[in-house]
C-alpha cells in the first residue's frame, strides 16, 4: 500500500485552525507529524481549536496549538522558538494565512492595502525568515506556501490579495534559486473554490453556490482535504523531487470554466 508517512516529522501550520489550515494540520497530524498549529486566539473560534486539538489528541496524534498573530514578526519568532525549544527540530513550514475582501480596486484606501499585503504576504515573510535557520542548520527542510489561483488568472476580486499571493510565488523563486541547493525545497499551493468559511462568505446564497459549482469543470466544490492530501504529500519524502512548482488545486476551474 502506498502511504504519506511524516513519523518523525516536526511540522508547523501558520493558519492552522480552520478550513484548509485545519485540514493540513489533520492530515499532517495523521500521517505521523508532530504539528504545531497558529491561530489568532479568537473567542469566535475558540471551541472549533479545542475540538481539533481533542480529536487528534484522541487518536494519538502529536498536535499543540499556539495563538500567535502572523502578522507579528516577533510573535512569528517566538512559535518558531517554542517548536524548537519542545521538539529540537522543524522539518516543515506551511503558510496558510489569507483573507480576500473582493471589492473594487478604486474604493481601497492605502491602510487596507496595506493590512491585506501584511497578513498575505509580510506574515509569509515572516515566516520564512523565522525557519531558515534551523532548517539550514539540518540541512533540510519544507516549505509549502498556500497561495491563491488569484496569483494566476487575477481572479478572486481584490486587487491586494491578487498582488499579495502573486507575491508569494516570487517568495518562492527566489528561495528555490538560493536555498534549494542546501536542502530546502518549496512549492506553492494554489487552492481554488475550496468549501471554507472564508467561500461560505462570499457565496454561503445556494444560488451563488451553484453558480460557482457550475464553473468547475469536475462538477463539485473543493474540500479543505483536497488542499491537505497534497500538502502532506509534498512534505513526505513522496515529493522530494516536486520543486518550485505552482500547483493549482481547482478541480479545472482556473483553465477551463
Ligand atoms: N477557500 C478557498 O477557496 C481559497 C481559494 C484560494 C486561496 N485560498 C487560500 O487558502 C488559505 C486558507 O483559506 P481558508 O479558506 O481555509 O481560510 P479561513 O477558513 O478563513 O481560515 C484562515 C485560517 O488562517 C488563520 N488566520 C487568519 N488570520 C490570522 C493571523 N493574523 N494570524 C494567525 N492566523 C490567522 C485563521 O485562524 P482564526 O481561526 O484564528 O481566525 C484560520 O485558521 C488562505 O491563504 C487563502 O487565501 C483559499
Amino acid at each position: 500500500m502506498l502511504e504519506i508517512d511524516l513519523n518523525e516529522t516536526v511540522a508547523l501550520v501558520l493558519g492552522g485552525s480552520r478550513g484548509i489550515g485545519a485540514g493540513i494540520t489533520r492530515a499532517f497530524a495523521q500521517a505521523g507529524a508532530f504539528t504545531f498549529f497558529t491561530h489568532t486566539g479568537s473567542p469566535a473560534y475558540r471551541d472549533r481549536v479545542s475540538a481539533l486539538v481533542e480529536e487528534l489528541h484522541s487518536t494519538g496524534s502529536g498536535v499543540e496549538s499556539i495563538v500567535a498573530d502572523a502578522t507579528s514578526s516577533e510573535q512569528t519568532d517566538a512559535t518558531v522558538r517554542r517548536v524548537l525549544e519542545a521538539r529540537g527540530r522543524l522539518d516543515v513550514l506551511v503558510f496558510n494565512v489569507g483573507r480576500n475582501p473582493a471589492r473594487a480596486a478604486e474604493t481601497v484606501p492605502d491602510e487596507e492595502w496595506q493590512s491585506l499585503l501584511d497578513l498575505n504576504l509580510s506574515a509569509a515573510f515572516y515566516g520564512v525568515r523565522a525557519v531558515l535557520p534551523p532548517m539550514l542548520e539540518a540541512g533540510r527542510g519544507k516549505i509549502i506556501l498556500i497561495g491563491s489561483s488569484a496569483a494566476t488568472d487575477g481572479g478572486g476580486g481584490a486587487i491586494d490579495y491578487a498582488a499579495a499571493k502573486a507575491g508569494l510565488v516570487g517568495m518562492m523563486r527566489y528561495l528555490m534559486r538560493n536555498y534549494a541547493r542546501r536542502g530546502i525545497v518549496t512549492n506553492v499551493i494554489h487552492p481554488c473554490v475550496i468549501e471554507t468559511d472564508l467561500l461560505r462568505q462570499r457565496y454561503g446564497e445556494p444560488a451563488k453556490r451553484q453558480q460557482l459549482i457550475d464553473q468547475v469543470p469536475v462538477g463539485r466544490l473543493g474540500q479543505p482535504e483536497d488542499i491537505a492530501g497534497l500538502a502532506a504529500f509534498l512534505a513526505s519524502c513522496r515529493g522530494d523531487f516536486i520543486a518550485g512548482q505552482e500547483i493549482l488545486v481547482d478541480g479545472g476551474r482556473t483553465m477551463y470554466r
